[in-house]
């Protein structure tokens, strides 16, 4: 049996556990979902995120379902952002990534997958329907999130309020070359994208960060032993009551 050796940071803004590998934090989080689902007799609500970091949980979480331990038959799932201006089959789109990484692979029913609204057509009121349909699933029980170079969450770019809504934002530039790697070129990334806002990510009932490498050590550090500067979305997670990190040693290097 795989045992878990990590270790919880101390005196750090928010809980944060430091991993032996990235498949530990895996393990560790595949485990809270299969104990949720078994809570909730398969009923959860999940908010998923996109990004080089879960691709190694939404693979465990497919082996746990090939080796009949779990079931997402009846899970509703909330992705976080969506680019603008690609279309569902683009092989970048955020859809087209969660169908190769996680829903390809499992049993869950693609009628219960959303995703923001990427249509600039009557954008508002389609943003409006989206926070609303997170309501009625009963509100989404368990949240991952990545973290981006420069601190986004979701795409909320730095400078979002932290009481901020689903809405179109504007790309930094750094956000587009780094996610440049997914698409042909840089020309190609979008300017713009829907994203969950900061305020509708703080409503989930617990948030768990995954955040691997070194190019994340200098955000971590200014987040985990910073003061607390709300140009910096990771920050709003110092006022969630249950929210962790789940960081290896690369992006720990400033810090542990
Ligand atoms: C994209 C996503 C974010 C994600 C980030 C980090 O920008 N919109 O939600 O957190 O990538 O990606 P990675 O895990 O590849 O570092």
């Amino acid at each position: 049996m795989f045992c878990l050796a990590m270790k919880l940071l101390p005196h750090t803004t928010v809980p944060t556990y430091l991993v032996d590998s990235q498949h530990e934090a895996n393990e560790a989080l595949a485990l809270e979902i299969s104990s949720l689902l078994s809570a909730r007799d398969g009923r959860a609500t999940l908010g998923l995120a996109t990004g080089s970091s879960p691709i190694g949980l939404y693979t465990e979480l497919v082996r746990r379902h090939r080796a009949g331990e779990i079931s997402l038959k009846e899970v509703q799932t909330f992705n976080l952002d969506e680019y603008m201006g690609l279309t569902h089959d683009h092989p970048a789109s955020y859809r087209a990534f969660m169908s190769e990484h996680l829903f390809r692979g499992t049993d869950l029913d693609l009628e219960k997958t959303h995703f923001p609204p990427s249509d600039e057509v009557e954008l508002e009121a389609s943003c409006a329907n989206w926070e609303s349909s997170i309501q009625a699933a009963g509100g989404i029980d368990w949240q991952l999130l990545g973290v981006g170079r420069n601190g986004h969450i979701g795409f909320n770019e730095p400078d979002s309020p932290f009481d901020s809504r689903t809405r179109r934002i504007e790309l930094a530039e750094s956000t587009r070359e780094a996610n440049a790697r997914f698409f042909e070129s840089i020309d190609e990334v979008p300017r713009f994208a829907v994203t969950m806002g900061v305020g509708t990510i703080l409503e989930a009932r617990r948030l768990r960060v995954l955040a691997f490498g070194d190019t994340k050590a200098h955000i971590l550090e200014r987040v985990l032993h910073g003061e607390d500067d709300e140009s910096i979305p990771l920050n709003a997670l110092r006022e969630h009551p249950d929210a962790a990190l789940y960081i290896d040693a690369a992006a720990a290097a400033r810090i542990a």
